[in-house]
């Protein structure tokens, strides 16, 4: 009796035991999957964006999801990708609010997302912004789960523009949030400006034309036991949005947008986009390989 319980136990500790190393190699083989990645350079010669309804879901056949509530958010015009802030239908739904004035009625304006996902990498936006206040030009990483890093300007405010993230959609104000003049001294309308984000594991850099205007450490960020810092898989996104939303949109953003007096669009311009993945983290795709792919 003793005796087969023992040889039980004896098994029971070996099957255990064959199930711990199974379950090490299934997540080592976890860790060992990257992230697929497109470094690309987009001088927008040809038009590589798919609307959102069109979309198969194949990374490969574009390099922008059109994610726009409506088409018709951009245009493209000799290598220049013009997006396309839209009037709201309607009236605009003027009102006050604790932080001032705001519009129920919002513009709809371009939202483009990479085909890819980056983990980890370089991204790059020469872009001329527009200088109407409540127009938010962007240049976001976003992932599913919330993590972000932002490059936007707000009209009005035309001699700065504001560096932001967020970790899984927490965001501490005034803390993540910056401001940045030029350091050539323009604005964000007078000419083209290069808006990079230089994402690692340990750090990341905002640049404003080739000049380091913020630096975040991700060992800076530890807080209840975990470093609160942008890790996962995101999306690079490009945007033009109406920010004359009520409840402190409108007053950051220097709105709401007078519709009744303004042009019935507002546009903001990009020419070039630049991305580079991280090899370490990423399985790097480029065109060429989409091109034998396709072929
Ligand atoms: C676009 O990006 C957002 C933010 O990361 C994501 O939630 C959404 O699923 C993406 N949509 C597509 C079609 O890629
Ligand atoms: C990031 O920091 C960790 C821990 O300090 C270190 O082991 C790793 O090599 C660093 N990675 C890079 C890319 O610097
Ligand atoms: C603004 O906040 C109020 C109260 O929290 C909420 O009821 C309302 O839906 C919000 N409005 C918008 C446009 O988000």
């Amino acid at each position: 009796m003793v005796r087969s319980v023992k040889k039980f136990l004896i098994g029971l500790i070996l099957v255990i035991g064959i199930m711990l190393i199974h379950s090490k190699q299934i997540s080592s083989k976890k860790t060992l999957k990257k992230n697929l990645c497109r470094s690309f350079e987009d001088n927008f010669h040809k038009d590589k964006i798919v609307y959102i309804e069109d979309y198969d879901g194949n990374p490969k056949c574009a390099n922008w999801v059109d994610v726009s509530q409506a088409r018709g958010a951009y245009s493209i015009h000799s290598g220049k990708l013009k997006a396309i802030l839209h009037k709201p239908k309607g009236v605009q739904g003027r009102m006050e609010d604790e932080d001032g004035a705001c519009n129920t009625n919002i513009g709809k304006g371009l939202d483009l997302n990479s085909t890819y996902m980056m983990h980890y990498g370089t991204v790059s936006v020469e872009m001329k912004a527009n200088r109407v206040g409540g127009v938010v030009t962007a240049l976001c990483l976003m992932s599913r789960e919330g993590d972000e890093f932002d490059w936007e300007t707000v009209g009005e405010d035309i001699k700065h523009a504001q560096t932001d993230y967020f970790y899984k959609g927490a965001h501490k104000t005034g803390v993540d949030g910056i401001i940045h003049a030029f350091p050539d001294g323009g604005t964000i309308d007078s000419d083209y400006h290069t808006y990079t984000i230089e994402w690692g594991p340990n750090r990341t850099i905002w640049s404003i034309d080739g000049i380091t205007v913020r630096t975040l450490e991700r060992s800076s960020n530890f807080e209840d036991g975990i470093y609160k810092y942008p890790n996962k898989p995101s999306y690079i996104k490009l945007s033009l949005w109406d920010g004359s939303g009520c409840n402190g949109t409108a007053k950051w953003s220097n709105g709401p947008i007078n519709w009744d007096e303004s042009p019935d669009t507002h546009l903001s311009y990009i020419r070039k986009v630049t991305v580079t993945c991280n090899p370490k983290y990423n399985k790097v795709v480029t065109d060429d390989d989409d091109d034998e792919l396709s072929e």
